[in-house]
């Protein structure tokens, strides 16, 4: 695997971006349904849009690997919310799975959040079924916090949410 650059989306990343939530193999596990090329490109604009905000809103970002770097194969999410607490998010398109890229992403992500942002907490909201991602936020030393009743509305039904939590001071960084 090459090194993993994770960066701001560009105004010519749609096409890609829609590779990923527009393939109901990822969506299934999210809380939105899988979006058309027009609502892909939507979603883009308001990613680009915010992308300005002082301070930032969001930081949604595409993972690329160094040996091609212009393939984008997933993005992570922190959307900042309240006082110095972020809510992650993270996608992978399904042949770059299985092989650590995502926890290699998110721990690098905590790292900013937690490092460079001077977050105090970030939050993952998981649904109970998905193993692949609460195994990869427990083996970060995100702590089980307990289950959001009917959290979101997808795939046509309510859906439970188990939350997780990451405090400073629970990680070190990789500059420590
Ligand atoms: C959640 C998701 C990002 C996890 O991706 P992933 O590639 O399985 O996660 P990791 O990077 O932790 O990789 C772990 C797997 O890689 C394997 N692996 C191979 N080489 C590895 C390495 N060098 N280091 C770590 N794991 C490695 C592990 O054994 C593990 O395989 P397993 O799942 O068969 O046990 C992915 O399943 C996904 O995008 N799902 C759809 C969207 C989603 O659910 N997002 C989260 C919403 S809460």
């Amino acid at each position: 695997m090459g090194s993993l650059v994770l960066r701001d989306f560009e105004a010519g990343d749609a096409d890609d971006l829609h590779a990923i939530v527009g393939d109901d193999r990822v969506t299934y596990w999210l809380s939105l349904e899988s979006l058309s090329r027009d609502e892909t490109q939507s979603l883009l604009d308001g990613i680009l849009e915010r992308q300005p905000d002082t301070p930032r809103s969001e930081f949604y970002l595409a993972i690329t690997e160094s040996a091609s770097p212009e393939v984008i194969i997933g993005f992570v999410r922190l959307g900042l919310m309240g006082v110095k607490a972020a809510d992650l998010g993270y996608v992978l398109r399904p042949e770059w799975q299985g092989r650590g890229i995502a926890r290699a992403a998110v721990s690098r992500t905590i790292d900013f959040g937690l490092g460079d942002l001077g977050l105090h907490r970030i939050t993952a909201n998981i649904g109970p079924m998905n193993t692949s991602s609460m195994r990869l936020v427990e083996s970060l030393g995100f702590q089980r916090e307990g289950t959001i009743r009917d959290h979101v509305h997808t795939n046509g039904a309510w859906r439970d949410s188990v939350s997780f939590s990451l405090l400073e001071g629970e990680w070190s960084l990789a500059s420590d």
